[in-house]
Parts: C-alpha cells; structure tokens; sequence
C-alpha cells in the first residue's frame, strides 16, 4: 500500500471515508473553475472520479493521491499523477495535478504534496518524465509549478473545452530534490 508522509501530509490511496469530503471539495465552484468542463461535481461523479484513479493506480502503479493532514486526518484534496488524455500535445504522457478544498489553500500544501509526487514518480515509479496542464491565469498552479521546477513548453487549446491553457514538463533524469 503507497503511503507516502511529508512534515504535514500524509499521500495515500482512496478510502470509502474519502466520498464525503471529496464531494464537498468538488462542490466549490472556486475549486472546480479550473478543471476538466469547469463545474462543480456531484457525489455521483466525484465517486466515478475515485473509481477511475484506483483504477489507473491497479493498472498503472500511479495515481491521484488522496491527501490528508497529518494529524487531524482531514482529506485536504487530491494531487498526483495520471496519464493525461488532453491537449493532443500532453495526451498519453504523466500529468501532475492537484485541487485542495478553498480552507487549505495558502498555506503551502499544494507544493509540499507535489513535491512529494514528484520524488515518488522518479525515485519509487522511474518516471523519465513528468507533464503539467494549467489553465492560463490560474496563478496560484502557475507558482507551484514554479516551485517545482517545471520548465514552460508553450501553450495550446483544450480540445473539448475550447479554453487555453498552459504546458509544463520536468526531466525527471535530471531532478534535484
Ligand atoms: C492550485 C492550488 C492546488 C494551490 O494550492 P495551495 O496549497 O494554495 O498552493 P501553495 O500554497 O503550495 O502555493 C501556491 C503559491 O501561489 C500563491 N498563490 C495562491 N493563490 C494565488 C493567486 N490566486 N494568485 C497568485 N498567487 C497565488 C501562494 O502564495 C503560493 O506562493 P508562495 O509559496 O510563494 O507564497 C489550489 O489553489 C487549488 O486547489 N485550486 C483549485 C484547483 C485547481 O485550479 N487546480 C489546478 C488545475 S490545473
């Protein structure tokens, strides 16, 4: 079982427990505005979305994250990794993503998370590389990304959605904790 623990997080795979406040994350519209067709999601879909990444975890050995606090166990929200399916210039490769309930945000666990993915894709995974998709203005991913390390490759427009967005990528062969 992948469980990974940073100073303030634990990183682990989705427990039936999770449902509730996972739902309740993607219920904000503040969270979702940036994410797949940019609306909220119901119960119903946010219980399709844990289905489809413990799904990618068994057939890929990666995954999306559940994140939890340390300590109070409270799930903050999900980063991790999939294999993106869209823009065409992303699709087929490793995505890191993330999306933290509103409370959480500022305080710097988006990065803590993310950081923690990225060890684990190179030194758990051997992933060569590692690709990131954001949405154009979404300042606060554009600061993570920065953190991490990840280098711009240009811009591009989400074939369903129709809105820009932004391509990262990260040479794993060559990443300094
Ligand atoms: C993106 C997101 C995960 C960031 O989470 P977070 O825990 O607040 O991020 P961190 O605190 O690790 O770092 C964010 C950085 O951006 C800054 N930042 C946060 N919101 C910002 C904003 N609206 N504008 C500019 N900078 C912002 C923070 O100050 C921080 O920088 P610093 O460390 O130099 O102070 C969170 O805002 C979120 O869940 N957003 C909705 C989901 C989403 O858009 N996901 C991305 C889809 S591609």
């Amino acid at each position: 079982m992948t469980e990974i623990r940073t100073p303030r997080l634990v990183l682990r795979r989705w427990l039936d427990d999770d449902l509730v406040p996972l739902s309740e994350i993607h219920a904000d519209p503040a969270v979702m505005q940036s994410i797949g067709d940019g609306r909220p999601r119901s119960l119903e879909q946010t219980a399709e979305d844990i289905e489809a990444w413990e799904e990618e975890w068994d057939e890929e050995g990666f995954g999306m994250f559940a994140v939890e606090l340390l300590g109070s166990g409270e799930v903050v929200g999900a980063v991790g990794l999939s294999v993106a399916d869209a823009p065409t210039e992303a699709a087929g490769q490793v995505m890191i993503s993330w999306r933290l309930g509103r409370v959480f945000w500022g305080q710097g666990y988006a990065s803590e998370a993310a950081q923690a993915t990225l060890e684990f894709a190179v030194q758990d995974r051997h992933l060569d590389r590692v690709v990131a998709v954001c949405r154009t203005g979404d300042r606060a991913s554009m600061n993570v990304l920065d953190k991490l390390g990840m280098q711009s490759e240009g811009t591009a427009q989400h074939p369903v959605h129709g809105y820009d967005v932004a391509m990262f990528g990260i040479d794993l062969t060559q990443y300094q904790e």
